[in-house]
C-alpha cells in the first residue's frame, strides 16, 4: 500500500479554517478538498486495494478531490458532474485535462445520457445534493448504469444539511456496505462529522489494509457524544 498521507500532504483538506468559514457563512467557501483527511486516506487505500481504474464524482465543488485522486491513480477514465455553485464564491473548476465533464445538475435528464456514454465506471462518488430525495435520485440513476462501487459522502449526517444522506444510508438494503468513518484529526475531533459509505451490489470488496489508519485520536478520546 502506498503512503497516501505523504502523497497528499500538500493538498489542503477540511480543517479548522474551513470549519470556521462554514460556521460563519454557512458554506465551506475555500478552494480545497472538502474531505476529512483521514477518510480520504482510507478512500485512497480502498481505491488501491480494489484496483479502481475509472472514477466519476457527482458534486465536485472546485474539483480538487477529483484532481488529486487522478494525480495519484491515473485512472483510465475520469469524469465529473457539478452544477458550478463554486463560481458564486469567485472560484473556478480545476479539472484534469482528460476528464469528461458534465456542467449541470445530476437531476438534468441530459446527465443520464452523459452517464450512459461513460460506460462502466468502477467507482462513483455521490457528493452533490445532500438532501434525502437528491441522494436517493443519484443512487437510483447510478445503479441503472454499469459500475462496481457507489460511494456516498457525509453518511454520518452530522448536521441538518447532511441528515438526508444518513437516512438514505441507513435505509439502504441489499448488497453490501463498507463505512470509512474516522476521527477528524484536522478538526481535533475524536469522531467524524462526515463519513464515506461504499455500497456494492455484489459485495465484492477487498478491504485488506483499507481501515489500517492511525490509532484512535486523540489518545483515549471518546466516541461521538
Ligand atoms: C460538498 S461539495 C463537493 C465536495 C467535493 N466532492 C470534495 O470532496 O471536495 C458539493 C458540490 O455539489 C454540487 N451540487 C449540489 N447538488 C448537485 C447536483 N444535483 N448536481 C451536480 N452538482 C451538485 C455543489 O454545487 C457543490 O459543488
Amino acid at each position: 500500500m502506498r503512503d497516501y498521507r505523504s502523497l497528499l500532504a500538500g493538498d489542503p483538506c477540511w480543517d479548522a479554517t474551513t470549519q470556521a468559514r462554514y460556521e460563519r457563512l454557512g458554506e465551506a467557501a475555500q478552494d480545497r478538498i472538502l474531505q476529512n483527511r483521514e477518510e480520504l486516506l482510507a478512500l485512497c487505500r480502498f481505491i488501491e486495494a480494489n484496483r479502481v481504474r475509472s472514477y466519476l464524482e457527482i458534486g465536485t465543488w472546485t474539483g480538487r478531490l477529483l484532481s488529486a485522486l487522478h494525480r495519484l491513480f491515473a485512472f483510465d477514465r475520469v469524469a465529473a458532474c457539478d452544477d458550478g455553485y463554486c463560481r458564486r464564491f469567485g472560484f473556478s473548476h480545476h479539472f484534469p485535462r482528460d476528464a469528461r465533464v458534465f456542467l449541470g445538475s445530476s437531476r438534468d435528464p441530459a446527465f443520464e445520457a452523459f452517464r450512459a456514454s461513460l460506460g462502466s465506471v468502477d467507482l462513483v462518488l455521490i457528493d452533490g445534493d445532500h438532501g434525502y430525495r437528491g441522494v436517493r435520485a443519484d443512487f437510483e440513476m447510478q445503479r441503472r448504469h454499469p459500475h462496481r462501487f457507489l460511494a456516498f459522502h457525509d453518511i454520518t449526517g452530522a448536521n441538518r444539511h447532511t441528515r438526508g444522506v444518513a437516512r438514505f444510508w441507513r435505509e439502504l438494503r441489499g448488497g453490501s456496505k463498507v463505512e470509512l468513518v474516522l476521527p477528524h484529526r484536522e478538526l481535533g475531533l475524536p469522531y467524524s462529522t462526515m463519513g464515506i459509505g461504499i455500497w456494492s451490489a455484489s459485495g465484492a470488496f477487498r478491504l485488506d489494509g483499507v481501515l489500517d489508519g492511525p490509532p484512535a485520536w486523540p489518545p483515549g478520546g471518546s466516541a461521538e457524544p
